[in-house]
């Protein structure tokens, strides 16, 4: 049985003023039926998992480096990710690929990295509008997957985000059939390399909304989600929470 995860993804949103929306989730939600994740700004982290301290409600990072400390100035390892109180962290976003040139053999060192510092990484995956167009989605899917996660995977520190580029910040989200098929082919890949492939979660990313969630968490293989600005307030991921719970 894999366990729902509604995780959020605040990006470079948040300043203390806005740990009281961690506060309104955890009062909101006093005892998930599924696992919650929100990944602040890394300033943030260790006053939000000081006021998650004793809910289920989990802290994560948004990047790691894929070394444990060195020269590497404005850097943040995974250790020190840890170290603040962080049990997660998510690699390989969209945005650091495309905005920092993140290369998928940068992404399993970071995913390493997570490992190694006993957090879970949540791998981040997913084609652009061109690759769509040109049918290349799964070869592009093929590509990340054995590219960007370890060997050393497993259902226990891996969560696979699937999040078509294109989708992201839009408000389109692919048809169901379209997340049902990468969905599919995802859990194909991951059964047939990993033992415990089958067990490995797989979320879905982008405008992911309480209108729209509770259709897109009924496509198997689905087994949560990866949230943006739906996440930045209680109020709005609320709802993607109580969907998921209900799923
Ligand atoms: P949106 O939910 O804002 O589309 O962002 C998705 C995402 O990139 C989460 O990592």
């Amino acid at each position: 049985m894999r366990r729902k995860l509604a995780a959020g993804n605040w990006k470079m949103n948040g300043l203390g003023a806005g740990l009281s929306e961690i506060t309104a989730l955890t009062a909101a939600h006093p005892d998930p039926s599924v696992d919650l994740l929100i990944c602040p700004p890394a300033t943030l982290i260790d006053r939000a998992a000081a006021i998650a301290a004793g809910h289920p409600l989990m802290i994560g990072g948004q990047d790691c480096h894929g070394n444990t400390n060195g020269a590497h100035t404005g850097d943040t390892s995974a250790q020190m990710l840890a170290d603040s109180g962080a049990t997660a962290v998510i690699t390989g976003h969209s945005e650091r690929r495309t905005d920092h040139n993140e290369t998928d053999a940068q992404i399993a060192d970071k995913s390493q990295a997570a490992y190694d510092a006993n957090l879970i990484a949540v791998i981040c995956i997913g084609e652009t509008l061109a690759e769509r167009d040109s049918h290349t989605t799964l070869d592009v899917i093929d590509t990340q997957l054995a590219g960007s996660v370890p060997d050393t995977a497993t259902a226990q520190n891996t969560v696979i985000a699937y999040e078509p580029v294109w989708a992201i910040g839009t408000g389109k989200v692919p048809t169901l059939d379209q997340i049902a098929e990468v969905h599919a082919h995802i859990r194909q890949r991951l059964t047939a390399r990993f033992p415990d492939g089958a067990d490995v979660r797989i979320l879905y990313g982008g405008s992911v909304k309480g209108s729209n969630a509770t259709e897109i968490f009924a496509v198997p293989d689905v087994d949560g989600a990866l949230v943006g600005g739906a996440s930045l307030k209680a109020d709005d991921f609320s709802p993607i929470i109580a969907a998921l719970e209900s799923a």
